[in-house]
């Protein structure tokens, strides 16, 4: 059984990646850490509530992180994810309340409980993972691996012209992580545009399969397609949290990878923007994943929304 502890600035998307974390029979979600991002951090942890309310796993904690990047103000994107980040669905108080200990902390002790078996997965700004590192350096090094959604290696950003989300809205706590000792994985935008495409059929399908969990991503992705097309023009949205957990409970779906280091702008102009480089320290810290299995994706999404009911 793989331990999972997921670290969620719980928009939609990070939402479904929850449900598909929960449903999978070899997986445990041990924690969930919920940091700033998508939305404002206490609905980010009631976003968390509710999605591992309607997974069924309501025993699982949930620790409160950090509510603003390390060193700039707070950018959200609730007009991709709905006002309430959960496609304005607005379910209201979470029906889970949360533990006492700060995110940070929680995430140094249970790396040293789980003794170097658990999977970290990183699904927004990567603040709570810099301030875990300031209390302990080595952290990443004792997970056994750390899944980290955001970035752009090929340099087309979804919120400027380089850069993706989460790296852009707390750059310089991502420079840490890309920086600290440990195995990591990089799933860009690049993945999630490439592999992780939920077409207007698609979302329909997911109310068709009549469980409780396909009824709740259909509704809570209603603001992201209307977005997507109203902005963007685009006949389909895509699922950048959902494709990094499903490759961190299958990387057998990724089918092409590259070891390098990562180097993140912190500069206006290349604010959050993920350099591919050779020239850092350990020239090989990061697994940029530069494409998946679009099918294989799909079929582990439908699979974990058809078992959760
Ligand atoms: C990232 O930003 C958010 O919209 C998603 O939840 C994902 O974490 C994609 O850029
Ligand atoms: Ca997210």
């Amino acid at each position: 059984m793989v331990k999972l502890i997921i670290d969620t600035d719980t928009g939609a998307d990070d939402a479904i990646g929850l449900l598909m974390a929960a449903a999978h029979p070899g997986a445990e979600i041990v924690a969930v850490t919920t940091v700033a991002g998508n939305v404002p951090l206490d609905q980010a942890t009631t976003n968390a509530g509710w999605s591992l309310h309607v997974a069924g796993v309501s025993d699982v904690p949930i620790f409160i992180g950090c509510d603003g990047p390390l060193v700039r103000p707070l950018e959200t994107a609730t007009e991709v994810h709905g006002a309430d980040g959960l496609g304005d669905t607005n379910f209201g108080p979470s029906p889970i309340g949360p533990q006492h200990e700060h995110a940070a902390t929680a995430l140094v002790r249970l790396a040293v409980e789980h003794d170097g078996e658990a999977v970290l997965i990183a699904l927004g700004p990567l603040t709570n993972l810099a301030v875990a590192l300031a209390i302990d350096p080595l952290l990443l090094t004792r997970f056994s691996h750390t899944v980290i959604m955001g970035g752009a290696p090929d340099m087309v950003g979804n919120v400027s012209d380089m850069a993706e989300f989460n790296i852009w809205v707390d750059p310089e706590a991502a420079a840490k992580v890309f920086d600290a000792p440990g195995r990591k994985t990089m799933v860009g935008w690049n993945v999630a545009m490439s592999a992780a495409q939920v077409s207007r059929q698609a979302r329909a399908q997911m109310a068709q399969l009549g469980t409780a969990a396909g009824r709740f991503a259909h509704d809570v992705t209603a603001v992201v397609e209307k977005f997507c097309a109203a902005e963007l023009g685009l006949d389909f949205f895509a699922l950048p949290d959902p494709i990094a957990v499903a490759i961190a409970l299958d990387p057998s779906i990724v089918t092409r990878d590259q070891a390098i280091g990562i180097k993140v702008g912190l500069g206006d102009e290349a604010r959050g923007a993920t350099f591919p480089t050779w020239l850092t320290p350990d020239a090989r810290a990061t697994t940029i994943v530069w494409e998946a299995d679009a099918d294989a994706f799909s079929a582990q999404m439908f699979a974990a929304l058809r078992r959760l009911d």
